[in-house]
């Protein structure tokens, strides 16, 4: 399909299999920046949506919340056939910090803003560091060069800090691994079993709900000092924090804490296999792997997009909006937008400024990102100070996925300096 032909009413951004065939559709967000910022779409098995392509309308909708609520379709997913959208919005199996809006939105978050304060995330550094190199000393002694730089090493260092700082037993990563990937690989066929139900492939959120009924119970029996403690023996308005609430929260930081950083992790090496000068500046000086964290971010977007539905009618750039639509903010188009960056397709380590939208901005601003940019910083500083050899040894798979996406898998050949 030539994107720059076809009606703008057929343009793809949105299905898991453009996603998975043919990457983030970035040609089709330019034509949509262009020609039509605020755009409507109704492609087949989905309700209706607006496209917001732009940084500054973006930025518009987040900061009101009251106008554009999170509650109900806050991501865009095709609707089971025959399904009824108010029951779909209406009886969301999680009940989570991205799908509620104030003033009960700022009540939860409150219980756990003060674990991922910039101060309280900078005394993690060391145990990351830590974690890090252990995940390269395991496989160098391992004695075989060949991985899947996703799944064996991109995956590994944000799960097993997000495990340790929910106080998640290390025999247990496997299984917050399996949730995860279930999660975010709903649209994703390597993720699925033929002929399952909605409700069938739903089915890990029990699992993972059954399996906090032990977290918790320990953590009330004997609080520790890890974030399911804190969660466990909170209050709202004084009483414990109801059963679905705290579940939804648990799962939130359980599967957001690691797999967006995993696909930054993953998106960024692809990054620099296709822009290999910027690796050797990064390998050069180390130090540069927070500024160079950040334009990854960018460049990978992890986080695709978020959904609003509008509460009033509403103009967005010209767009006439009306109480009821749903909204869908694209990250990855707005971190391409031309009128944010005179050269928005050059992927530069020391871009300044820099300022994406990655991590959504406004009322939902991802709670994580301070935890998110210590991963990143942590984990390219040390790969670029251990690496000896690399190459790519096979074709990289993407994920079938338009709600998180990037690299599935990233077969390479690598060697890492051992202590
Ligand atoms: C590179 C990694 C990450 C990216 C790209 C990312 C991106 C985002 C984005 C775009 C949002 C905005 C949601 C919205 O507007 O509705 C968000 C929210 C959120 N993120 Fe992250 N995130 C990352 C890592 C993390 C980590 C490590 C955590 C750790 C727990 C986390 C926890 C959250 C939570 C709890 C929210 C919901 C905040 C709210 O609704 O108030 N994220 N993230």
């Amino acid at each position: 399909m030539d994107v720059n032909t076809v009606p703008l009413d057929e343009l793809d951004v949105i299905t898991a299999r453009q996603y998975g065939e043919h990457g983030y559709p970035h040609d089709a967000w330019a034509r949509l920046r262009r020609e039509s910022p605020v755009h409507k779409l109704h492609p087949e098995g989905y309700r209706p949506f607006w496209a917001v392509t732009k940084a500054a309308d973006i930025t518009e909708v987040s900061r009101q919340p009251e106008k554009f609520r999170s509650f109900g379709r806050f991501i865009l997913m095709p609707d089971p056939p025959g399904a009824d959208p108010d029951e779909i919005d209406n009886n969301m199996p999680l009940r989570m910090l991205v799908n509620m809006d104030p003033p009960e939105h700022r009540e939860y978050r409150k219980l756990v803003s003060a674990w991922f304060t910039p101060r309280a995330i900078a005394k993690l550094e060391q145990r990351l560091e830590d974690i890090t190199v252990e995940i390269f000393q395991e496989l160098a002694e391992r004695g075989d060069d060949t991985y899947d730089f996703v799944t064996e090493i991109a995956a590994r260092q944000p799960l097993r800090m997000i495990t340790e700082i929910l106080g998640i037993p290390r025999e247990r990563e496997d299984f917050v691994l399996k949730i995860t990937n279930q999660n975010f690989g709903l649209e994703d066929p390597e993720f699925q079993i033929e002929g399952e139900t909605l409700d069938e492939r739903l089915a890990f959120i029990s699992e993972a709900f059954a399996y906090f009924d032990e977290l918790i119970a320990e953590a009330r029996a004997n609080p520790r000092n890890d974030l399911t403690s804190v969660l466990a023996t909170a209050e709202i308005d004084g009483e414990p924090v109801p059963q679905f609430e705290l579940y939804s929260l648990l799962f939130l930081a359980m599967v957001a804490g690691h797999d967006t950083t995993r696909n930054a992790i993953s998106g960024g090496l692809v990054a620099f296999l296709d822009h290999w000068g910027e690796f050797e500046r990064l390998q050069a000086n180390p130090s540069m792997s927070p500024i160079a964290s950040e334009e990854i971010v960018r460049w990978t977007t992890p986080v695709n997009h978020f959904s609003r539905t509008a509460t009033v009618d509403y103009e967005l750039n010209g767009a006439q909006i009306k109480k009821g639509d749903s909204v869908g903010l694209f990250y990855a188009s707005a971190n391409r937008d031309e009128d944010v960056y005179p050269d928005p397709f050059e992927f530069r380590i020391d871009r300044d400024p820099n300022p994406h939208l990655g991590f959504g901005i406004g009322e939902h601003f991802c709670l994580g990102a301070h935890l998110a940019r210590l991963d990143l910083k942590v984990f390219w500083r040390v790969f670029a100070e251990r690496l000896e050899s690399l190459e790519q040894s096979g074709p990289i798979e993407l994920l079938h996925a338009s709600f998180v996406g990037g690299p599935k898998h990233i077969p390479i050949r690598a060697s890492f300096r051992l202590d």
